[in-house]
């Protein structure tokens, strides 16, 4: 017999402009919020794109009036966030403008949120303040992954407080979200695997949610298994438009809500522990996925053969046990040339019992498959 769904309000209130040269309608969006614009980008891929010098050719367009805050590092920090929310202050910004990929746009959320308040960015994050008001935020996306694109999720590192986790806040969808796929094709080879592996984690954290949504089940297999089509011949042939086409839209729907509705939420179990290790080493989002995924299933593959067994199932199209869907899985990350354990990423002076440590002070669990200190600590002797 069917279960219940749970219920659910479904509104993403972000207008997303998809496909080739959907830059063109950026000025129309502009000018709807005013002439000065914050520009937020990272290290310097879009300056050697070339795609900083369009953008400014837009900005000019529209006359506006630009403050810049370059830098922005993957796996972003919290420190970051506040500086450039004191300048879209000191400066009364009417809008920012990210350009980049996830831990740009996630900065971006972050200082919308900051720039209308007077203290730190990290109060949000310890619910000693929250938000109220948020500048509007418009997205130039150059990186397929994350799906922050057109989600109200931000992920934040503290290293002071030793912390990375996720912060929420309806304030923080994008106003609009422009994705052209032609500009991921520069996206090296590395990124470009992490981040098709980073949308297949997505739909595994919310297959694995609590709540029962066959139509959301429908949705995560049909997603992933665009990925598993899509993502290997991606990887051989880097330049190719239509399947960059295929695999940014995957991303986007992916954590844009789709998966989600009638069920609880995600598990987020695995993302958690991912987290740690980008803190702690650095890790790319991605790839922390990849060497944590396996070790969780195995780790509770006697718990819950069923739902394993029946994602496996459904993602190769083919009747596989629990057992059999592990191994297949880690295979398709091995085939994205992503790591599967953490010893294959080369990092040195891995320390098992810092690992464990941080997941204990970070309260890492689980929202379906709660994880107890135990729990975590045999994950990670799995994945070392
Ligand atoms: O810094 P630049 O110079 O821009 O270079 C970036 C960076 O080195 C480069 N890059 C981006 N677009 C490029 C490009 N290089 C060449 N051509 C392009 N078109 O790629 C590198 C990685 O960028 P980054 O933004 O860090 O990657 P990603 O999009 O995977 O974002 C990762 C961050 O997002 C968080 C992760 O935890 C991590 O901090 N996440 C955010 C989520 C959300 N807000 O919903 C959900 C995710 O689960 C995830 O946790
Ligand atoms: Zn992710």
């Amino acid at each position: 017999m069917p279960q219940f769904m749970e219920n659910f309000v479904f509104c993403n209130p972000t207008t997303l402009h998809f496909g080739k040269n959907a830059l063109s309608g950026l000025n129309n969006v502009l000018q709807q919020y005013g002439r000065k614009v914050l520009l937020v980008y990272g290290k310097g891929s879009i300056k050697k794109t070339g795609l900083y010098d369009n953008v400014m050719d837009y900005l000019k367009e529209v006359n506006a009036e630009v403050f810049e805050y370059e830098g922005i590092r993957p796996n972003p920090v919290i420190e970051e966030v506040d500086t450039a929310a004191a300048l879209g202050r000191k400066h009364k910004v009417d809008v920012i403008l990210a350009v980049g990929g996830g831990s740009v746009i996630d900065s971006a959320k972050f200082i919308s949120i900051t720039i209308p308040v007077q203290h730190p960015a990290w109060d949000f994050i310890t619910r000693k303040a929250k938000p109220v008001k948020a500048v509007p935020l418009i997205c130039i996306l150059t990186l397929a992954a994350t799906g922050t694109e057109m989600n109200p999720f931000a992920v934040m590192s503290n290293h002071d407080a030793n912390f990375k986790d996720g912060y929420a806040s309806p304030l923080m969808y994008p106003a609009h979200s422009f994705l052209d796929p032609q500009l991921t094709v520069t996206v090296p080879r590395n990124y470009t695997a992490y981040g098709i592996a980073d949308l297949i984690a997505h739909c595994f954290e919310a297959w694995f949610g609590p709540g029962e949504a066959t139509l959301s089940d429908r949705f995560i297999i049909s997603i992933v298994q665009e990925a598993i089509k899509y993502g290997p011949p991606l990887l051989k042939d880097l330049g190719n438009y239509e399947l960059r086409e295929k695999i940014m839209y995957a991303a986007t729907m992916a954590l844009n809500g789709l998966t989600l509705q009638g069920k609880k939420s995600g598990d987020w179990a695995v993302h958690g522990i991912g987290h740690i290790l980008s803190l702690l080493y650095d890790v790319p989002h991605g790839a922390s996925l990849t060497i944590v995924y396996p070790a969780w299933m195995k780790y509770i593959e006697g718990k819950y053969p069923d739902r394993i067994g029946l994602l496996g199932s459904g993602i190769f199209n083919e009747s596989l046990t629990a057992h059999e869907s592990i191994w297949r899985i880690e295979d398709l990350f091995r085939s994205l040339e992503c790591p599967v354990r953490l010893s294959e990423t080369g990092i040195v002076g891995i320390s098992k019992q810092k690992i464990f440590e941080t997941l204990v002070i970070n309260k890492v669990s689980g929202a379906n498959y709660k994880l107890k200190e135990e729990d975590l600590r045999k994950i990670v002797e799995l994945f070392l």
